[in-house]
């Protein structure tokens, strides 16, 4: 079993990713070129994160990391990468000692410091992903290219929307998109052009998209766990969906690795509860329009549909408010 307790949200609203620009959303090839190349962010619920990272982790190792035997030395490329990312970003935080091979990492938030042989992974107590994965707050997926696809073959996920590194390992970028009615607003099918763009990413130019669900009551959901999170669905109502539900919005990152030419997929996951959109009346009136025109194949495939209408009804309830409001104030 697994605890889901909703001990954090994003409170920097300033670093919150918020996903809608315009007030109806279908799916489309929306990739843009990272501008911060550096994925490594300390945000203020960065330790209740990596807690409840650690904990997931540790009551579900084999749900949540998964790894072929023969990606050690690609999961050494990501530790490094990872590694000098945070000390030039945050050298305050973290700091690193190479030498030669003989690596000392430090961790001064968490007050953690391991020595270990760079490429030896009998020195690690955990594989490299998971051991570097454990200080950052983001999930981390390794697709390996292969003829012309993807393929999944480490996965460390803690903060999933209908995603295991369990259920997708060894699957393609095609199988893994499988379930998604994935039909752009032109009608066209996207998984094959998007595949076909991911092989243009060149190492050092990563690029980023934007993804978002909505949690009932907590913030991870996967297929090992259905039976337990599918019928809590029904627990929400319009009256309580301002606190329980959350908008979920996951910022993407696909860096192409220079030795093993693998893609590295990064997810910075944020949560914000409906109640807290009200805080910007810009998100809250898209969020409103949105989540009113879901195409219904959309609400069924993202796991929304037992309970976004009594979402919607919460926010129609609040946007009648608030115009009740400026309107005794004019
Ligand atoms: C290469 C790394 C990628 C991985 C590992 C990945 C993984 C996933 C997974 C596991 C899902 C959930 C599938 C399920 O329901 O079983 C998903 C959904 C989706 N993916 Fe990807 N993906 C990747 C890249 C992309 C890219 C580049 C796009 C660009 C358009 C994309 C667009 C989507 C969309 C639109 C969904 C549906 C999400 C929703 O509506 O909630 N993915 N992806």
């Amino acid at each position: 079993m697994f605890t889901q307790n909703l001990d954090f949200k994003t409170t920097d609203l300033t670093t919150f990713p918020f996903p809608f620009t315009s007030g109806n959303y279908r799916y489309s090839n929306d990739l843009k070129k990272l501008q911060n190349i550096n994925c490594v962010e300390i945000t203020p619920e960065y330790e209740l994160m990596i807690r409840a990272k650690r904990r997931l982790l540790e009551e579900q190792p084999d749900v949540r990391f998964q790894s072929f035997p023969h990606t050690q030395e690609m999961q050494w490329e990501v530790l490094e990468m990872l590694v000098d990312m945070a000390v030039s970003r945050y050298p305050q935080h973290f700091e690193v000692v190479k030498d030669g091979s003989d690596w000392t990492f430090k961790n001064n938030i968490l007050a953690e410091q391991d020595s270990f042989v760079f490429g030896d992974s009998s020195t690690l107590e955990l594989e490299p992903l998971d051991y570097i994965g454990r200080h950052f707050h983001n999930d981390f997926v390794l697709m390996v290219q292969r003829d012309d696809n993807y393929y999944l073959e480490v996965g460390q996920v803690s903060y999933a929307a209908l995603f295991s590194a369990h259920w997708n390992k060894g699957m393609s970028f095609n199988e893994i998109h499988g379930p998604v009615p994935f039909v752009s607003r032109k009608g066209d099918q996207l998984a094959d052009r998007v595949r076909q763009f991911l092989h243009s990413i060149e190492a050092g130019e990563p690029w980023t998209r934007i993804n978002w669900n909505l949690m009932a009551n907590r913030w991870d959901v996967n297929y090992e766990t259905m039976d337990v999170w599918a019928p809590e669905r029904s627990l929400i109502t319009a009256e309580n969906a301002g606190e329980l539900v959350r908008l979920r919005v996951e910022e993407q990152k696909f860096y192409r690795m220079p030795r093993s030419n693998a893609i590295l997929f990064v997810l910075n996951t944020q949560f914000l509860p409906m109640e807290d959109l009200k805080l910007r009346q810009e998100w809250f009136d898209l969020t409103y329009s949105v989540l009113q025109d879901i195409p219904e194949p959309m609400a069924e495939y993202k796991g929304i549909a037992p309970y976004l209408p009594q979402t919607v009804e919460y926010l129609r309830r609040e946007d009648e408010k608030i115009k009740a409001n400026q309107e005794s104030e004019a």
